[in-house]
């Protein structure tokens, strides 16, 4: 036990503060933001995926009712490409500024914008812009990657031993290849950017999981200080990676608004979302597992090639946690690239891990059926000690405890092995496990805290809360070191001015922020306690800062609860409206040598019924149990993990992309054909947390909870479908035509 783990509201259930903002409709999302004299943007999207624009007629478009402008290559003034940066600064997913050349690199591409008074009249007017085009043919298609893995020559990732001579004399061998289509992100808040220019700085609200990122970024594409640009998001209807780096809708409402001096707002269209604002990219895997006849593995090979765009290398990082999940003296992960007229791809929950975990965890299970092995069991038979990759040690790692947790929860020990021999009410069922992993780490945090007369405090941080639950955890840190409670804390993110805050993104805000948050609440402490030792008319004039300390919200002489004065009283007495602190914490990236392997662990294990009869396919059950070090709020912590595995449902059964190989289109750009997980298909979920806080990253012990849930659970689900119907899917979605086969449908 320690000091935190006393604590009266970190690792407590609270509610979200930020949740009567949102249920009330209150809470302002970017594109609920208006100002006087605003127009609306619409763009012209490309319809050809490959080629160049031969001719651009905004005649007619140009003479509709409302239309105040439209800009295009020739006229939309300038808009720069962003700079090389070093670590998290300065990132964008398109490197080309929107209309720098009339070349077409997919289908989507904005071409032309048009701002009108409304935004139906932006819209028709759109419409009417006569595009003419030199067509060529587009390399698109549903299957990006090709097959087999012919590409631009792989990268080797990580390597160890000798993976191909031990593949060649394996006593049990697997080798097999797993794929995954393009999946899109679908946050039910639309990107969108409402920018704002004074005729020197741009105000810009904007969906983004990292606005300081967004402002320089933004300050670069159109050529300004970084002062004269401030980046709004005070509320994200969530973004899933996709709102992590800007996209070029906000360069093009930025330069509308520059160039016409009013405010105007873009809202991209659903249909948009699967064109210009990234996706999962289509991946494909081959997956060499060889082992001892006891399960020892002996070499792992995974080679992955996944699609991106014409102009930037997006790479998904299959091979993310390959190297330090399991104990294997031979290791091989390579890495290639299949160039596409795509929109580029970018992050996804779990980029990189979750569909190389798809993919590893499929192959630990066929190892396991080839071994006549537990799948559990083979997994605690190669747990390693250390990343033997990097040969370090983990910082804190307890994934057989997740594994064996989440077996005596699932009922584990229950399972008959043979397919199909398990049954409940009429069903077959189906059980499987992965194991999964996350890697943990800290970006660079300032953050700023305010002890305020009226006995609130405000902290501040140029962070933001993507519905994860960073309001809240900031205040229960605060309230932690202050005793004030959570509803006197005003927690104040998403704004570009405010102290240098994080990316929501790698699920590291939680690790990176709060040291900083800690830090800022000691220094308005100290601030406090010399106000209370130097202020005439103070019960603790003429003592030191150190006779004194801070609780409950009251400062004291230490020990002495009879001499407590409120904060408040204190400030009163020194006439000041506030006393502040400053906080800094650094990141873990750079460093030459890390001393600790930072990572995450969990297990999964679900349940799928399967009726044969009818040929239905049902996730009916999740246990989870996560090894993510302590938990600051249990109960959006909870919420994250729920929402992560329903996405895992839609991943294994759901979720696909579909490209037109003609155009290039992807045609089920809507929320009606791109089918994903709803409440029916929720299954009935089991979330532990091992709740092992892990110090080494944190001095509060914390990694995060964001993309660990999804992380394996589609190999779980695929896993399952093999246990009940003897089908291995190794292409996801997995579709009810992949088990037609072992239906028993009498069709009359
Ligand atoms: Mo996450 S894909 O880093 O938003």
């Amino acid at each position: 036990m320690d000091e935190i783990s006393e604590s009266k509201i970190i690792g407590v259930a609270t509610r979200r503060i930020d949740g009567p903002l949102k249920v009330s409709g209150a809470a302002m999302y970017a594109s609920d933001h208006s100002f006087p004299g605003l127009l609306y943007a619409w763009p012209v999207c490309a319809t050809i995926a490959k080629g160049s624009v031969a001719r651009l007629d905004t005649a007619e478009a140009g003479k509709m009712t409302g239309v105040a402008a439209i800009y295009h290559r020739a006229n939309i003034g300038n808009l720069y490409r962003v700079p090389p940066a070093a670590g998290f600064s300065l990132i964008i997913d398109e490197k080309r500024p929107p209309f720098e050349d009339d070349v077409i690199r997919y289908y989507g591409q904005y071409i032309a914008v048009v701002v009108a008074n409304t935004v139906e009249q932006a819209r028709a007017a759109a419409e009417r812009v006569k595009v003419t085009y030199n067509r060529e043919k587009p390399d698109a298609d549903s299957k990006m990657t090709g097959s087999p893995l012919t590409t631009d020559k792989p990268d080797e990732k990580s390597k160890r031993g000798d993976t191909a001579a031990a593949l060649r004399s394996a006593k049990v061998k697997v080798d097999n290849v797993y794929s995954i289509p393009a999946e899109t992100h679908n946050p039910i808040e639309l990107h969108a950017s409402v920018a704002v220019y004074d005729g020197q700085k741009f105000t810009l609200y904007e969906t983004s999981q990292a606005v300081v990122n967004h402002r320089d970024v933004l300050a670069q594409v159109l050529g300004v200080p970084p002062e004269q640009v401030q980046v709004i998001t005070r509320f994200l209807g969530s973004g899933f990676g996709g709102k992590l780096w800007p996209w070029p809708q906000s360069a093009l409402a930025a330069a509308c608004a520059r160039n016409l001096n009013r405010p105007v707002k873009l809202v991209v269209s659903r249909q948009m979302m699967f064109q210009t604002v990234g996706h999962r990219p289509a991946i494909e895997q081959r997956i060499q597992l060889a082992a001892e006849p006891d399960g020892k593995l002996t070499a792992l090979q995974q080679d992955y090639v996944n699609h991106t765009s014409i102009l930037d290398d997006y790479d998904e990082g299959c091979g993310e946690v390959t190297p330090f999940m399991y104990s294997t003296p031979n290791l091989l992960v390579t890495g290639g690239l299949a160039r596409r007229n795509v929109g580029n791809p970018t992050a996804m929950r779990g980029p990189g891990a979750v569909p190389g975990l798809f993919a590893l965890e499929s192959g630990m299970d066929e190892l396991a059926v080839s071994l006549k092995m537990d799948p559990v069991q083979l997994r605690l038979n190669n747990e390693p000690e250390i990343d033997e990759s990097l040969r370090i040690p983990f910082s804190s790692r307890h994934m057989k405890e997740c594994l064996t947790t989440g077996a005596e929860k699932f009922g584990w020990a229950n399972r008959t092995p043979e397919v199909g021999s398990m049954r409940r009410d009429g069903l077959t069922l189906g059980w499987g496990v992965a194991a999964c992993s996350w890697l943990a780490a800290r970006t660079e945090a300032e953050a700023s805290v305010e002890l305020r007369q009226d006995g609130t405090a405000r902290v501040a941080c140029g962070t933001q809360d993507i519905g994860g639950g960073t309001y809240t955890i900031l205040a229960q840190i605060v309230s932690h070191e202050t005793g004030i409670p959570v509803s006197k804390i005003n927690v104040v993110l998403g704004d570009s001015a405010l102290p240098s805050g994080p990316i929501s993104g790698g699920s590291w805000v939680t690790a990176s922020v709060t040291p900083a948050v800690l830090d800022a609440a000691r220094n308005a402490r100290k601030t406090l306690l010399l106000a209370a030792v130097k202020s005439d008319n103070s019960p603790f004039k003429g003592k030191k800062p150190d006779d004194l300390e801070f609780v409950d919200a009251m400062v004291r002489l230490k020990g002495q609860a009879q001499s407590a004065v409120p904060m408040s009283e204190i400030l009163r007495i020194a006439k000041v409206s506030s006393v502040s602190g400053a906080g800094k914490s650094q990141g873990t990236f750079g460093a030459a040598k890390p001393e600790f392997s930072f990572h995450s662990y969990g297990a999964q294990f679900a349940e799928v019924t399967w009726q044969s009869e009818i040929a239905r396919l049902r996730v009916s059950r999740v246990v989870t149990v996560i090894d993510a070090g302590r938990i600051i709020n249990p109960r959006p912590a909870q919420n994250q993990i729920e929402g992560a595995v329903v996405m895992g449902v839609g991943m294994a059964l759901f979720e696909e992309t579909i490209y037109d190989s003609r155009s290039g289109a992807p045609i089920n750009n809507n929320l009606a054909d791109y089918v994903m997980a709803v409440n029916a298909d929720t299954p009935q979920i089991d979330v532990t947390f091992l709740d092992y806080p892990d110090y080494k990253l944190n001095p509060l012990g914390v990694r995060g909870v964001g993309e660990i849930g999804l992380a394996g659970v589609a190999a779980a689900i695929t896993s399952a479908v093999y246990h009940a119907t003897g089908i291995r899917v190794r292409d996801l979605p997995v579709r009810i035509e992949d088990l037609l086969p072992m239906a028993k449908m009498s069709i009359a």
